[in-house]
């Protein structure tokens, strides 16, 4: 039997690859680093010059002609939040001959941001000083967004499963509870109407403070019910548009004087099945968080128009299944809010107000009611330009005939 070792000493058969030639090589170690899309580099110390292979300019999206690598002159490359950290890694890996290894963002002159490896280690001449840096950088920005893709949709879990426990739990209380309250205030009622005591006497005031408190207690129980998605609801057909135009005098009294309000309407009728009452707390409720946010006067915009939902791109849970939807986009010239803040906004209690001055229920009531109507609630926000809700909710079918 042959051996193996045998078979590697035979001299090459005609049609097997051959040793390929110094210049084959560097071909082949080119398209190994394109697939690979990690580029090589090579730093002479002395003379400052810095060799990159093909795919290291490929990388730095810029040819040979166009750019002479020198450790300044990348600098410009690099994104202005790395260059800090861009030079002190060198400088420490020079200084102590510490392997190099970082991620650093590039900024490409095509105005693309690529998150990139580089790793490298200094070689010393033979009286033990740096003369060499050399290293590869490979392009990870697929790898880093995939990465954060399913970091994404694990919190998305998380947050959704978190949301739909709190609301069993508030569901659960707040449906005892108003049974408590009902027998409570019935009772006060027959109170009030067995003491025939004079009005403004002591006892008649006691059980009428006791009715005010009761009722005030159904109100936010009725929000924690919304909440946990347990309203009947009364669905009429509407358009979106003239609820809207509806809703403008009450908003407008609730914000003041100093905001103002631009409302934008769609030109075709947007048609929805919504409870009227239930629509009106969903833009109440923004309305008075968005003055909250604008104690100094502002803007809010309301728009509404019909939106159509394409076939979903990533496996967000949250987000809307394809299909035909009433689009309501809210936004104001607030505060905004900090990415802190806004994993939190729709849960109940949640608040950022002085006590006294906000219940977190608002929010909380608004996710409820758009998600009791097979809708979606999403908030965008770009820091210091305000908030922006955006809704959708499911179009009305179409009437027959
Ligand atoms: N338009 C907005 N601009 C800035 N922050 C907001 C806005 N809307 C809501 N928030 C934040 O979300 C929190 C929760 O809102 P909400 O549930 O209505 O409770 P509340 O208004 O009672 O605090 C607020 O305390 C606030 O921090
Ligand atoms: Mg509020």
């Amino acid at each position: 039997m042959r051996g193996k070792a045998d078979h590697l000493d035979e001299p090459s058969r005609p049609g097997a690859p051959t040793q390929p030639s110094p210049a084959e090589l560097l071909v082949k170690m080119n398209e190994a680093q394109h697939l690979a899309r990690i580029g090589s580099w090579d730093w002479d110390i002395g003379s400052g010059g810095i060799w990159w292979s093909d795919e290291t300019y490929r990388i730095f999206g810029v040819t040979r002609e166009e750019h002479v690598p020198h450790f300044e002159n990348n600098a410009k490359f690099i994104h202005p939040d790395d260059l800090e950290a861009y030079r002190r890694n060198f400088a420490h890996s020079l200084e102590t001959g510490d392997a190099l290894d970082f991620d650093v963002r590039l900024c490409t002159n095509d105005g693309h941001i690529k998150t990139c490896r580089a790793q490298g280690k200094v070689v010393l001449s033979d009286g033990g000083k740096p003369s060499r840096f050399i290293g590869t950088l490979q392009d990870i920005t697929a790898l880093r967004s995939a990465e954060q893709e399913q970091r994404n949709l694990e919190a998305q879990l998380i947050q959704s499963q978190k949301m739909e426990s709190v609301g069993r739990l508030a569901g659960g209380l707040a449906h005892d509870f108003n049974n408590l309250l009902t027998v409570i205030l019935s009772d006060a009622e027959l109170l009030l109407l067995e003491n025939d005591g004079p009005e403004g006497a002591p006892s008649r005031e006691a059980i009428l403070e006791i009715r005010t408190a009761v009722e005030h207690a159904r109100s936010l129980t009725q929000r924690l019910l919304a909440f946990s998605r347990k309203q009947v609801l009364e669905l009429t057909r509407l358009d979106l548009n003239r609820a809207l135009v509806e809703l403008e005098k009450m908003i407008s009294r609730l914000i003041g004087k100093d905001i103002a309000l631009v409302t934008t309407l769609s030109e075709a009728p947007v048609e929805i099945e919504v409870d009227k009452s239930q629509l009106d707390q969903i833009v109440l409720n923004l309305a008075v968080n968005a003055r909250d946010a604008m104690p100094r006067g502002g803007r809010i915009m309301l728009r509404c128009a019909n939106a159509v939902v394409e076939e979903r791109a990533g496996g967000d849970l949250e987000k809307a299944p394809p299909g035909e939807y009433a689009e309501l986009l809210f936004q104001d010239t607030g505060c905004g809010m900090g990415p802190d803040v806004i994993c939190h906004i729709f849960e109940p209690f949640f608040s950022t107000k002085a006590p006294g001055r906000g219940t977190g229920l608002g929010l909380s009531t608004v996710y409820g009611i758009v998600r009791q109507h097979g809708g979606f609630i999403e908030v965008e926000r770009e820091v210091g330009v305000g908030t922006t809700f955006r809704i959708l909710l499911p179009s009305a079918r179409p009437l027959p005939g």
